[in-house]
């Protein structure tokens, strides 16, 4: 089995291609919603942090992301592993990558909204759950989480 490549921010316009595919592949295509759903309006403010996780072949493996989202607060949002790079640490690779930066920037608290099936691997590496959130596309519910760096 191949070993985890390093993360990275995208950086060429085929690595931005990548993160952006993987993005819409895991969490809008499922939920039939259009191409260009899976971007942020703030995706391009320089305070964004972008994590790739490029597999050999070149497609985005994981990919996730960092915004300032308050007084020494930052929020990760639209972390997706690839289907057939989950389980194996990509996740939490790609987690410790942008706390990393968020310690870097001064932040002293995480947040972040999770998909209920996701809840039990944020709280694997330290989130723990604030209460119930929204409901994405009518049927996923919520939870924001949070920790402290
Ligand atoms: C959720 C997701 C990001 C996790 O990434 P991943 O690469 O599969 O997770 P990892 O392999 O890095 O897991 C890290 C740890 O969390 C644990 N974990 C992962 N998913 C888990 C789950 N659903 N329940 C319990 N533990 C879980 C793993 O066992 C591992 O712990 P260990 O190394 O001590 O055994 C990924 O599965 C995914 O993209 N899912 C679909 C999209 C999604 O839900 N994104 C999150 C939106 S909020």
């Amino acid at each position: 089995m191949t070993a985890l490549p390093a993360v990275a921010p995208p950086r060429t316009p085929a690595e931005w291609a990548a993160y952006y595919r993987l993005r819409y592949e895991v969490l809008r295509q499922p939920w039939q919603q259009p191409l260009g759903s899976e971007r942020a309006p703030d995706d391009a403010q320089a305070t964004t942090t972008h994590a790739l996780l490029l597999s050999p072949e070149g497609y985005a493996a994981g990919v996730g992301r960092l915004s300032p989202s308050g007084a020494g607060q930052g929020q990760i949002r639209f972390m997706a592993v690839h289907p057939a790079w989950q389980g194996r640490g990509a996740g939490r690779q790609l987690l410790r990558y942008l706390e990393q930066a968020a310690r870097a920037q001064q932040l002293t608290e995480l947040v972040l909204h999770a998909r209920a099936t996701a809840v039990p691997f944020y709280e694997h590496l330290g989130y723990t759950v604030v209460a119930p959130s929204h409901t994405l596309f009518g049927t996923l519910p919520h939870f924001l989480m949070r920790r402290d760096l």
